[in-house]
């Protein structure tokens, strides 16, 4: 694999892309076959939010190769408590470790980490930014579920905003072919404009309706998200948008037999327990999934990788960026980074933030 790092899911090239899903289908098939491959190699996952699923299920993809694991899952009880930054943290732990999983809260936070990491850094979750192992998760359960990550009609529901999940599944759906996506939410949690970019510049095709129930005759896969409460200013401005998309039996009359239902959960109550026992309901098998999707992309990372500490000297924009949530804004040592998007706009490499020169 090309990419040190997995920041998001497009890091890896198509051809990459497809070969993981394919080893994490053989690993599936043939777990005995892989469970030396990385012995002799640490893991360490480094939580700074809470975590059931990717925490667990890349600790237990490590063990099930045979390698093992450190980490915290509540920086409180590391030295981040007595005010380590981020860059200290990655250097130490870089040095100890053959991998690094990172979940924070802050937009860019991975992006950061990368830059002083001398192994493998794979983003966990940073914020409401990008979730790319949740996508990986995604394409292997669509993958096998359907056969295919073209040509699909896709509902996505709920908290599109803040939702990582599904700014990384579009990033990635984008770039195969005549994806539709469907975008169900209220005016107040609409997808943010820069996914929206990137759909108008693939050969994917986007629509936004306020109607789970009018949405669901035509689509091929749903994908639910919870209602990120975590991100809200306040609990008044959350309670307005939680309960407003249930799917429940009722509304899936209305969907096609073999439509598929995904959610990278957790559930808090967007989609109705009773939902579990339909055969579409595929968000349980999905974790498993996705297992087996981060035994793939560990055993590929660790292939090409030189414990080669990253160039020193970064180039710093005189602007900084306006996002209050980037990682630019808490670990201020931080170069300043963008891109040029045309025009007087810039966008921040870390958080994708926009501001304008
Ligand atoms: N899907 C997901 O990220 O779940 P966790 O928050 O439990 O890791």
């Amino acid at each position: 694999m090309k990419t040190k790092n997995v920041l998001d899911l497009t890091d890896l090239s198509h051809q990459e892309l497809m070969d993981v899903i394919k080893l994490a289908d053989d690993i599936r098939k043939n777990p005995g076959d892989f469970s030396g491959v990385c012995r002799g190699k640490i893991l360490a996952t480094l939580f700074y939010e809470p975590s059931t699923r990717t925490q667990m299920s890349f600790q237990t993809a490590m063990l099930r190769l045979g390698g093992t694991i450190i980490g915290f899952d509540n920086p409180q009880n590391s030295s981040v408590a007595k005010g380590e930054s981020l860059k200290d943290t990655i250097t130490v732990v870089g040095g100890y470790t053959d991998i690094i999983a990172i979940r924070n809260p802050m937009e860019g936070a991975a992006a950061a980490a990368a830059m002083y990491s001398p192994v493998p850094v794979v983003n966990a979750g940073d914020g409401g930014h990008l979730h790319p192992t949740q996508t990986l998760t995604d394409v292997v359960t669509l993958h096998n579920e359907l056969g295919r990550l073209d040509n699909l009609t896709i509902g996505l529901c709920g908290d599109l905003k803040n939702g990582r999940t599904v700014h990384s599944l579009i990033k990635t759906l984008s770039t195969f072919k005549n994806n539709r996506f469907i975008l169900i939410s209220t005016p107040e949690l609409t997808i943010p404009q820069y996914i929206k970019d990137i759909i108008n510049a693939s050969e994917c095709t986007y629509k936004e309706i306020p109607s789970l129930a009018d949405a669901m005759p035509k689509l091929d896969v749903l994908y639910m998200t919870r209602i990120q409460r975590e991100r809200f200013a306040s609990e008044e401005e959350y309670l307005r948008q939680n309960g407003v998309f249930v799917l429940d039996k009722e509304k899936l009359r209305r969907a096609k037999k073999n439509m598929k239902i995904l959610h990278p959960l957790p559930r808090v109550d967007e989609i109705d327990v009773e939902v579990d026992y339909d055969d579409r309901a595929k968000y349980f098998e999905q974790t498993v999934y996705g297992m087996y999707g981060r035994m793939a992309l560990i055993m590929r990372l660790l292939e090409n990788s030189d414990r080669k500490f990253p160039a020193r000297v970064m180039p710093t924009h005189p602007f900084r960026c306006k996002n209050p949530k980037c990682i630019t804004s808490t670990e201020h040592y931080l170069p300043s980074v963008f891109r040029e998007a045309g025009g007087d706009m810039l966008i921040c490499k870390y958080c994708d933030g926009r501001r304008l020169i």
